[in-house]
């Protein structure tokens, strides 16, 4: 697909719409394959599982590295950018990235690692994440990244969870100012990890103790052969798995195939950038998240582009951080959170200004609702009202964008991630789970066919895969999103309408809040749910009863209490912005929280409340709306 204009795009969406299956064959071309697939979909989400490509065989890294390696050796692939703006940048050419990753793959070899194994990342952004998710697809291993900001006993759970026998870390992690001690929290997390063989240990300065089974990364690396031959795998054969948050229990790893998942990332990053020859393309999203993943990782590889890998934070030294970064190496491209453009909006026009900013063609949005305001100040001080905006909506378990405009091609619409990609099949539902006919509609999204990106299963655990995404309406994926399409057939994406809640574009489930801190001694029961946020778009509040041990203590007490308990148990991430305790929490007589209350609550809403009579009790609602509405410090 090399859509080019509005026509064309219309064209494409029709021949998806015609011929599904013979419209994705035909995209597999782009790509190299040991053995070109002749089947595309098999089954249906009526009747899973789902294959696509099924016999397919290949090497994504192949098509990452070795095609630009042999044709535009020398071209840049990774311009490296540190997090302390006085080093040097580095460059990286596709043949020296080719040999990174073959070296990290080898490295991994001698680890005992084989097809199928997994290894997990815990890391912060330096290129040797990169190398060594590509060297892990490079032998036909699993990926499993975790974000440098859970905690050690969320990293335990998720090494677990995976069976991971390696595990690759930093000695520490920078952040801004703060480093942060990533090899520590791995040294806590393995200890519950009897699966765990070795662990390896990247460090810039090469000052690190190590303990047992404990090895230094880049002496490995430095020793190891340059060369390493793909290992061809199926297509429906696993490329990672990815841990997100669910609106019950545990976090799912959701999983990835390599041969549909590289078609949808390699095909929705050319045509929704528009990503041309000498562009430079910046995500500014880590890989322990989807967007790094498919947008970092494996989106710009497979197109053979330039793009910067930056460490560090948007405000640090200060936030002119990313404006300089921008214009020192010429950034074309340039794809970021409404979390981070709402953060530095309030830091004030100044530190935008005095950036050459002329480079940028195109910019992008991803990982919650842009609000009209934020997307108004994105286009007028970052994109000078020339650079067309892309608000791509799309989800972990949708490995790829799925909504969104393409940059110059298709109209941007302020706060509308706008129309599907090709192959897309959006739905809105009705209250009683029937499809929305009418052009102009509001409701639950669903997708109503598959696509090559999406998730295949939670690993381990199938049964809860079915259950979350295919059982609320029949033979359609349900998104957990509410959505609204104008009369044009735009959407405009409303927010989760499940227990799950966006903080600064990270997904957290409520579920697995309470269930942290209810294990609190101070509090014996609690709701969690998110509320609306400046800059962080969600911010999550909770409502509990606290017990004997708590008495004497104030809400602000124990608030840091329960956030330092937080940042234990899932990680940083996870705390609460208000604590509000409670003698009794709204409850129907099923014993369910009527979580509504709370969230009406919070936006001081009486006026939409709703009925309220199948409470067991109702004078709650009185006592939470003062409470909040006071924002007492209540004394328990
Ligand atoms: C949830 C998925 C997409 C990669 C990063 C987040 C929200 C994502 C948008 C957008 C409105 C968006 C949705 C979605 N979301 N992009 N452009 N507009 N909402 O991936 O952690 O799996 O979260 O993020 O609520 O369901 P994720």
């Amino acid at each position: 697909m090399n859509i080019s204009t509005s026509k064309e795009f219309l064209e494409n969406y029709q021949a998806s719409q015609n011929q599904l299956k013979d419209f994705w064959l035909k995209e597999c071309k782009n790509y190299e394959w040991k053995t070109f697939p002749t089947q595309a979909l098999e089954g249906s989400f009526a009747e899973l599982p789902v294959k696509w490509f099924s016999d397919g065989v290949l090497n994504i890294t192949e098509n990452c590295l070795d095609r630009h390696a042999r044709q535009t050796p020398n071209k840049v692939a990774i311009i490296y950018e540190d997090n302390d703006p006085n080093e040097d940048s580095l460059k990286i050419t596709y043949k020296e990235l080719l040999e990174r990753v073959s070296r990290f793959a080898n490295v991994l070899k001698d680890h005992n690692i084989k097809k199928g194994d997994t290894v997990c990342f815990y890391m912060s952004m330096v290129p040797e994440l990169l190398v060594g998710v590509l060297a892990c697809a490079r032998i036909g291993a699993v990926h499993s990244v975790v974000f440098g900001g859970f905690s050690a006993a969320a990293l335990a759970n998720r090494i677990q969870d995976c069976a991971a026998t390696v595990v690759v870390t930093c000695d520490v992690g920078e952040r801004g100012a703060k480093a942060i001690p990533l090899k520590k929290v791995v040294d806590e997390a393995i200890e519950q990890c009897p699966l765990v063989k070795s662990v390896l240990v990247f460090s810039r300065d090469q000052n690190i103790s190590l303990g047992k089974g404990e090895q230094n990364l880049l002496e490995l690396l430095n020793k190891a052969v340059p060369i390493c031959a793909p290992v061809h795998i199926g297509a429906e054969d696993p490329l990672f798995i990815l841990y997100t948050s669910g609106s019950t229990g545990k976090p799912k790893g959701l999983l990835h195939t390599s041969g549909g998942y590289m078609v949808w990332v390699g095909e929705t990053f050319k045509n929704i950038f528009q990503y041309k020859e000498g562009d430079i393309f910046w995500c500014t999203a880590d890989i322990g998240w989807i967007t790094g993943h498919s947008y970092m990782v494996y989106g710009p590889l497979l197109n053979g582009a330039t793009q910067v890998m930056y460490e560090g934070l948007p405000n640090w030294p200060d936030s002119r951080r990313f404006w300089q970064v921008i214009d020192k190496h010429k950034v074309t491209h340039f794809y970021t959170a409404p979390t981070a453009i709402r953060a530095l909006e309030a830091a004030g026009e100044a530190y935008v200004q005095g950036n050459d900013l002329s480079s940028l063609k195109v910019l992008g949005s991803v990982g919650e609702p842009i609000n009209e305001e934020a997307w108004q100040w994105y286009n007028k001080n970052v994109g000078h009202g020339r650079c067309p905006i892309v608000d791509t909506w799309w989800q972990t378990e949708t490995g790829g964008i799925m909504i969104s405009s393409l940059a110059g091609v298709t109209a941007s619409i302020p706060t509308y991630a706008t129309k599907p990609f090709p192959g897309v099949f959006p739905a809105l539902m009705s209250q009683d789970g029937n499809e929305l006919t009418n052009t102009e509609a509001e409701g639950p999204l669903c997708i109503t066919q598959p696509w090559p990106g999406m998730a295949r299963t939670i690993y381990k655990d199938h049964a809860r895969y079915e259950q979350t995404y295919f059982s609320t309406y029949k033979g359609k994926y349900f998104t957990g999103d509410g959505a609204r399409r104008d009369r044009d057939g735009n959407y405009r994406i409303i927010g989760r309408i499940d227990d799950v809640v966006n903080v600064s574009g990270h997904r957290i489930g409520t579920a697995e809040v309470e269930d942290a801190i209810n294990q609190h001694d101070c509090l014996v029961e609690s709701a969690v749910i998110g509320a609306p946020h400046d800059i962080k778009g969600q911010c999550l509040v909770a409502f509990a009863i606290a017990t004997q041990s708590a008495h004497g203590k104030t809400a602000e007490e124990l608030l840091q209490k329960v956030n330092a308990f937080i940042a234990e148990s899932i990680g940083p991430i996870a705390k609460l912005e208000q604590l509000y305790l409670v003698s009794g929490l709204p409850k129907t007589r099923s014993g369910k929280i009527m979580r509504r209350v709370l969230r009406k609550a919070v936006e001081q809403d009486k006026k939409t409340l709703g009925d309220t009579s199948t409470l067991v009790n109702p004078e709650i609602v009185d006592e939470i709306f003062k409470m909040v509405e006071k924002n007492a410090p209540h004394r328990a």
